[in-house]
């Protein structure tokens, strides 16, 4: 297993590698209870069925998708921590995409007022960016994952394996937070990327491509867990792609609307942060070699209605809309003031 260390409120390792069912077994052996939040895909694999048949737990099924991540499902689970007396030495385990682990460490930081919990990404997703970080939440009507806390796992297993699981497209919106990865710290990333040729390829190169990109998280949060400046990089593309995914209701996949976030963000770089427009076109060369969106339909997300979604964004202050953008590949800066009229010149710019 490789092995990454985070510092956060506590320090803790992702293991990536192929090792899930040692890191469960090890969960099992330190808590006397243990809750599985796992979507139905997941529980009913006949991996989980064949662990689950061999153990003492819980099991809690989630929706599937970004549905997961609301109050009724957060209470569901508080009820039924409630009704298994799961006390202070007890513990969750998310296994599944972000929205699961996103789920499961909310649940874990609110009950008792925080106990242990472990996450197992299934996603590539998951694996490079939701599940490290201790960021976890829900969301509400208003908007993505409004609420929340920072609370780390105690522990991180990012076994590859699971990748094999996942659809193309899936893969795919996996990238879009490897290549964000790579354009605000890690250029080899890059560099990778551009000498893959097809998302086959790109399966082949995984292992690598996950402990590149959760070096790079592991760096910016040890060094701003509670964001307050730095770790904001790692939104880079996530403030427009939040507004369409909530715009489409999550119709599109996180890492398919970051994708269209990250082309957005690097034309409003050209104009507010000198960002070389050779390069914009680079970006999106490389987001379409993997199949990922990067341009919208007019008809499908109005201007209007996208603006109101970024002013209600979490990422906003004093009404003043933030975005992530680049001075060059590997040189992110902040865009603090861009103007609406600019703004919508370029969502005019990414509309097909
Ligand atoms: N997904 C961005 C962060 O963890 O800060």
């Amino acid at each position: 297993m490789h092995r990454i260390s985070v510092g956060a409120e506590i320090n803790y390792e992702v293991l990536i590698g192929s090792e899930w069912r040692p890191f469960v077994d090890s969960i099992f052996s330190a808590h006397k209870k243990v809750l599985i939040i796992a979507p139905s895909y997941i529980a009913t694999s006949a991996k989980l069925l064949a662990l689950t048949q061999n153990s003492d737990h819980t099991l809690f099924i989630t929706p599937d998708g970004e549905a997961q991540k609301d109050y009724s499902t957060a209470q569901r689970l508080w009820n039924l921590l409630g009704e298994s007396e799961f006390g202070r030495k007890d513990a969750i385990v998310g296994i599944g995409g972000g929205a699961t682990t996103d789920l499961a460490g909310f649940v874990a930081s609110t009950w008792l007022r925080g106990i242990d919990w472990y996450a197992i990404p299934t996603t590539l997703a998951g694996m490079v960016d939701a599940a490290v970080g201790g960021k976890t939440g829900i969301n509400t009507g208003s908007g993505k994952n409004l609420v929340g806390s920072f609370y780390s796992p105690k522990s991180v297993c990012a076994d590859i394996t699971w990748l094999e699981t996942l659809t193309d497209r899936d893969f795919s919106a996996g990238l879009a937070e490897v290549i964000k990865t790579g354009y605000i710290r890690d250029l080899t990333i890059l560099d990778q990327l551009e000498t893959i040729k097809s998302i086959g390829e790109a399966r082949e190169q995984a292992f690598e491509l996950v402990a590149k990109s959760v070096a790079v998280k592991a760096t910016v949060v040890s060094s701003d867990f509670k964001e307050g400046k730095l770790r904001e990089i790692l939104n880079f593309g996530h403030t427009f792609g939040h507004a369409i995914e909530k715009n489409c209701q999550y119709a599109l996949r996180h890492g398919e609307a970051v994708s269209i976030g990250l082309h957005f963000a690097a034309l409003l770089s050209e104009a507010t942060l000198g960002f070389d427009p050779n390069e914009t076109a680079h970006l999106k060369r490389l987001l379409e070699k993997f199949h990922l969106p990067t341009m919208l339909d007019p008809h499908e997300h109005n201007w209007s209605d996208l603006l109101a979604l970024m002013s209600g964004d979490k990422k906003s202050r004093d009404g003043q809309i933030r975005f992530v953008g680049l001075r060059a590949p590997g040189e992110p800066d902040w865009i603090e003031a861009a103007s609406a009229d600019l703004l919508k010149a370029t969502y005019e710019k990414i509309v097909l």
